[in-house]
């Protein structure tokens, strides 16, 4: 079955037009092409249950659920729920997931490539999903710059973005940032990393989660890392997924950089997401 596509900007994105996920279990190969063709893959006015969606998620590859088990669906672990909605006062899924510009879980060796949310209560408007190309950052970059940060190594942590607060847990900040040491230790990944699927090179920084580029100095540092999230950001540069009920939105993690737009507290947004390797 040939899948029929529509672009979403000038330089990454694409629509799947006319797809049944449901009756996709043999196209995982062709979307995951696509994917890495594309970076960003919306598949519009699809109705599935969780156990479609995981279904779905499973003909692209192998799921890694979420590292924290409190959000994960009741009858499917590989679901985690984002909501900002409360049952009988409990919270439904964690209520807010990556409302800043990360790739996914960069703060680990290796890192999912592709991520994918389903669309299951979404606001009128704001709650858009943004994403910027790292591939275009790093080819659009002053060549000046290449040339600093070709072959250079940045850190990645978890810590710059872990919410927790001394209330939460009755630990002090620096307890629960030495635990946060062991547990996910911080890793160092390439500043231009090539795609671990197709080698291009892409500019693999961002706010989220690189603490720092090793070799240079902390204002340094801080200089450079102002200055590359507002160049990978401009607006010229961004996708906003405007979300409706039923979309599925899927991503190419090492292409790409992506944040959680602002969203009202008080209109309900609900997704499904899964993560593949
Ligand atoms: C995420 O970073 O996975 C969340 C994106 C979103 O909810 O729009």
């Amino acid at each position: 079955m040939n899948l029929t596509t529509k672009p979403l900007t000038e330089h990454f994105g694409a629509e799947i037009l006319d797809l049944d996920v449901r009756k996709a279990q043999d196209l995982g190969g062709e979307i995951l092409r696509l994917l890495l063709e594309h970076q960003v893959l919306v598949i519009r006015n699809q109705e599935l249950s969780a156990r479609d969606f995981v279904d779905f998620a499973r003909s692209l590859g192998t799921i890694k659920p979420f590292l924290l088990s409190n959000y994960h669906h009741p009858e499917f672990k590989e679901i985690l729920i984002t909501s900002n909605e409360k049952v009988d006062g409990k919270p439904l899924g964690v209520a807010r997931v990556g409302n800043f510009w990360h790739s996914d879980s960069s703060y680990i060796k290796d890192p999912a490539n592709t991520t994918m949310l389903y669309g299951i209560k979404v606001p009128p408007t704001g709650g858009d999903t943004l994403f910027a190309s790292t591939y275009r950052a790093w080819d659009e970059l002053d060549g000046g710059l290449k040339v600093k940060l070709h072959n250079k190594m940045a850190v990645h942590t978890i810590r710059k973005r872990y919410k927790v607060t001394a209330a939460d847990v009755g630990f002090s900040l620096r307890e629960i940032d030495d635990q946060l040491k062991v547990k996910v230790p911080d890793v160092e990944h390439p500043v231009v990393r090539p795609h671990p699927l197709t080698g291009r090179p892409a500019l693999y920084v961002s706010e989220g989660y690189t603490l720092k580029i090793n070799g240079l100095d902390a204002q340094e540092n801080a200089d450079m890392l102002e200055y590359l999230h507002e160049y990978m950001t401009s607006k010229d540069k961004v996708y906003a997924h405007k979300w409706r009920v039923g979309d599925i939105l899927l991503w190419d993690n090492p292409s790409l950089i992506h944040a959680a737009g602002p969203t009202d507290p008080n209109i309900p947004r609900t997704m499904f997401r899964i993560t593949v390797e």
